[in-house]
């Protein structure tokens, strides 16, 4: 069953009903100011870090799974009932519902009793606010006289010391109400300078800031007394756990449509100018108050949102594609370069299966994000780069995550997995083709966020690629530390107390595990820091790299391969994983994939062997698993990987996020139906169909779906916050329509599908634009370009002459 449809032309997700499979997302907020919003308003708002500067609560854990968030009631005067327009919390059956998840913005309504009531709620560009801007029309043929309430439950601020500390926490929140607009102010007494508000465009009959006042004793939001007796009580919190409501009303006249604004925000004072008197307790309100005054004004508002979509147009006009295949469209498009930027801002923090209060921006998962985004905002891309690096060791080494607030690194979940070094490499790689920007390799960039330790970039990246050759094994190949990419492939770690950390406990020291993993990923970074030697005429250099990388692949052939595919590791003791001599887990994934995609066995027919056994073994009709057969009980030598029952995760689960570097291996190997028909297998948007299946949203990948050995094969979990989207708009983007930035200009190398007759794309590089038209002339991936009417050699498109910001590029395939 399907439960919305696209709308391609609004690029918007349209869901019809509102109990989908599981909460459908969406994000507001695209630079400081980010929500969480589902498609029946649940979700939680916060500044900058999900854990550290949480705004509204979210509740962890609860049945229903989606439940808390922007919640507007409507309350019929007359005979006393009441609803939400977005079905939660109220659950009342609508007349009418759709939900429009967008670009940055979320619309909820439903009709229900003659009451249409709509809700757009999205976060401005440059503002620390969000909005939500209700539409009531009464559609009856009769005067209607109503209550709305507008509500929200603030957090305070820490996320995880708010979820857990209720000796300290029941005593300490505090507001303040001025002009009928709430300050939530909690901590603002010390050491805070920062508070949140909530302000109604309204005239209002009535506020509560006190929950219990709100709702009532052993109530919840489904049902809060104040909005079933039709009043408020100008409750002030002291303590216990401050909200924030509001309540307008209304008599509408039949047709009648009124607007109402409600809008949260969050403000910063200079420290000392905290308070107003200055000697006094009270919030400085000074510089707030023209912000609350502009957006309680619809006009503005209005504006705003329009500014929103420009801003949205721009980002996703910088590669367009028509395609024959309208699932390809739609993710390229919109879907997939809009889930690249959520996974941009959020890393792996903030989603409805990464709580916020876990991780924060992952060493290796941000760079690799780099691919996805880079393109749409290079200057941010830069910044991020900087501040990955600067969390870097001086061994070349890496925390394997910092908070976004403070921008340091640390161990919260982590350290010592040894592929993370490379990954700078590869990001900083993905900028310097986009850019062209040389300039960043020569910043001065501290390590471990040490003021003193500063070195340019570039040395970051030498000491990254020596990272590994300090840190060979028996064998000559990587050692593996913690784990590499396989954050669960613990081959060190020998864990037997019941919940320990596989990601932090101490592992043995290792000297034995290896990873042919990050061979593949040497192999790859060697070329890619090559590139980036010689773009600094360090030829030499250049050479020196290359040289470790062939050196590193003679040892792959000799001591990574096992006859028909890629072996995966060497464990403790030296014993083969991924072999066809193991019980279980005899085929991985990530090699067959990484090594070819590192140009490993692409001559020489081995990389074709290990794509067929690929397709023997680990390709499904729902993706392609991780590996198998998939281990059917915990190995201590093994790890986390075994400690999942078969088909989920990281044991034998279809892990999305490597499924593109399959889909990049077949493309380099010429096979454009193969790595096309990989793609299809997981699109979201050709997933539609099998929406009971699937469960989680349409419009976005999923971080896995349920392998083969799982009761519920091709059902995806974790959706939204995984690599999964940077590789697949990769993948798709620069290897199968093959629209390639490199350093030195736009490659065009597509490796479509036989059956497909060409496509169009526009792309934005580095100031022009180029237009492209690709023909199939007749099979096989042979190229012939025409830019600007003249026959160009080779596939590199020459960057114009003379200043020309538009181009246009024939290429004829086949
Ligand atoms: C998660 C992690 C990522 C890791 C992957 C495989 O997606 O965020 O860093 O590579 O799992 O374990
Ligand atoms: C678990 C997950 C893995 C994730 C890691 C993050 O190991 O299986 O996917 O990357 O936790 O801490």
């Amino acid at each position: 069953m399907q439960y919305g449809y696209f709308d391609d032309v609004n690029r918007e997700y349209v869901i019809t009903r509102p109990d989908t499979p599981l909460p459908w997302i969406n994000y507001l907020g695209c630079q400081e100011y980010f929500g969480i919003i589902s498609n029946t308003a649940g979700g939680y708002s916060f500044y900058r870090d999900a854990r550290l500067r949480r705004i509204s609560r979210g509740r962890y854990n609860n049945v229903p799974f989606d439940f808390g968030g922007r919640y507007i009631y409507v309350r019929d005067e007359t005979s006393g009932e009441f609803w939400s327009p977005s079905w939660q919390p109220t659950r009342h059956e609508p007349e009418q519902y759709t939900c429009r998840h967008g670009m940055g913005y979320t619309t909820i309504g439903s009709k229900y009793r003659g009451i249409a009531a709509s809700t757009r709620y999205f976060v401005p560009l440059d503002e620390k606010l969000e909005i939500w801007q209700l539409t009531v029309t009464n559609e009856r043929l009769t005067p209607a006289a109503l209550s709305v309430f507008g509500s929200v439950e603030f957090c305070l601020w820490d996320a995880q010391d708010d979820a857990t500390n209720f000796q300290r926490n029941f005593s300490i929140g505090e507001v303040e109400i001025e002009d009928g607009v709430i300050y939530h102010k909690t901590e603002y007494r010390e050491r805070r300078d920062h508070f949140a508000w909530l302000a109604c465009s309204a005239e209002t009959a009535g506020f509560d800031t006190q929950r219990e006042a709100f709702l009532g004793p052993y109530r919840g939001w489904d049902k809060p007394a104040a909005v079933e007796r039709g009043a408020l009580s100008n409750s002030v919190a002291h303590g216990w756990s401050p909200i924030g409501a509001h309540q307008v009303r209304m008599v509408l006249a039949p047709g009648e449509t009124r607007q109402v604004l409600f809008v949260l925000g969050y403000h910063e004072n200079p420290v000392a100018e905290k308070f107003d008197p200055p000697e006094s307790q009270t919030v400085n309100k000074k510089t707030v108050k023209p912000v609350i005054a502009r957006y309680l004004d619809a006009v503005a508002v209005d504006a705003a949102f329009a500014r929103l979509r420009e801003y949205w147009d721009g980002l996703l006009g910088i590669l367009q594609v028509h395609t024959p295949d309208i699932h390809t469209d739609r993710m390229v498009n919109v879907w997939n370069a809009y889930q690249c930027m959520a996974t941009f801002n959020m890393s792996r923090s903030a989603s409805f299966y990464e709580s916020g209060i876990g991780r924060g921006l992952g060493f290796r998962d941000s760079n690799q994000d780099l691919l996805g985004f880079v393109q749409m905002v290079p200057a941010r891309a830069r910044e991020r780069i900087l501040d990955l690096a600067a969390t870097q060791l001086p061994t070349g080494g890496a925390y394997h995550q910092y908070q976004p607030l403070t921008k340091k690194g640390n161990n919260d979940v982590g350290g010592n997995f040894n592929d993370d070094p490379h990954w700078l490499i590869v990001g900083v790689a993905a900028y310097l083709k986009e850019t062209g920007d040389t300039s960043i390799l020569d910043e001065a960039v501290q390590y471990d966020n040490q003021p003193g330790s500063e070195q340019p970039l570039y040395e970051h990246l030498q000491r990254s690629f020596r990272y590994t050759l300090e840190r060979l094994g028996p064998h000559g190949l990587p050692l593996i530390g913690r784990a590499d990419w396989n954050d669960c492939l613990n081959l060190n770690c020998f864990s037997d107390t019941p919940g320990q950390s596989f990601q932090t406990t101490t592992n043995k020291e290792g000297k034995v595990a290896e990873s042919v993993f990050i061979a593949g990923l040497f192999v790859l970074a060697s070329k890619e820091l090559a590139d980036i030697a010689r773009l600094r005429s360090l030829d030499q250099e250049a050479e020196g790299y290359l040289a470790e990388g062939r050196r590193m692949e003679e040892t792959v052939r000799k001591h990574g391969w096992d006859g028909d595919w890629f072996l995966r590791a060497y464990d403790d003791f030296g014993s083969k994983i991924g072999s066809k001599e193991c019980a279980e887990g005899k085929i991985f994934i990530e090699t067959q994939g990484f090594c070819v995609l590192a140009g490993i066995g692409l001559g020489d027919g081995m990389a074709q062997k290990a794509l067929d056994s690929t397709r023997r073994y680990l390709a499904t009709p729902h993706g392609i698993i991780l590996q198998q057969p998939a281990y059917s009980r915990y190995y201590l030598n093994l790890g986390e990987i075994s400690s999942y029952p078969p088909g989920y995760k990281e044991n034998a689960g279809i892990f999305c996020h490597n499924n593109p570097w399959v889909m990049i291996a077949e493309a380099m190997a010429g096979n454009g139906d193969g790595a096309h028909d990989y793609y299809s297998r997981i699109n979201p948007s050709a997933r539609e169909p099998l929406g009971d299946l699937h469960r989680c949203e349409p419009y976005v990948y999923a971080q896995m779906i349920a392998g083969r050995d799982a009761p519920t094969h091709g059902e995806a979990k974790n959706s939204w916050l995984t690599g999964t989207a940077a590789w697949n708009f990769y993948a798709i983007t620069q290897w199968i329509l093959g629209i390639r930035p490199e350093h030195g200009g736009l490659r065009i190398a597509p490796v479509i599908p036989e059956r497909w007759s060409g496509f169009q794309a526009t792309r934005r590089f580095r100031g022009v634009t180029y237009r492209i038209e690709a023909a199939r002339r007749g099979p096989g991936n042979a190229v012939a370009l025409t830019v600007d009417g003249r026959a160009v050699d080779g596939n590199l498109v020459p960057l114009p002459a003379g200043g020309r910001t538009d181009v246009r590029v024939k290429v004829v395939i086949g």
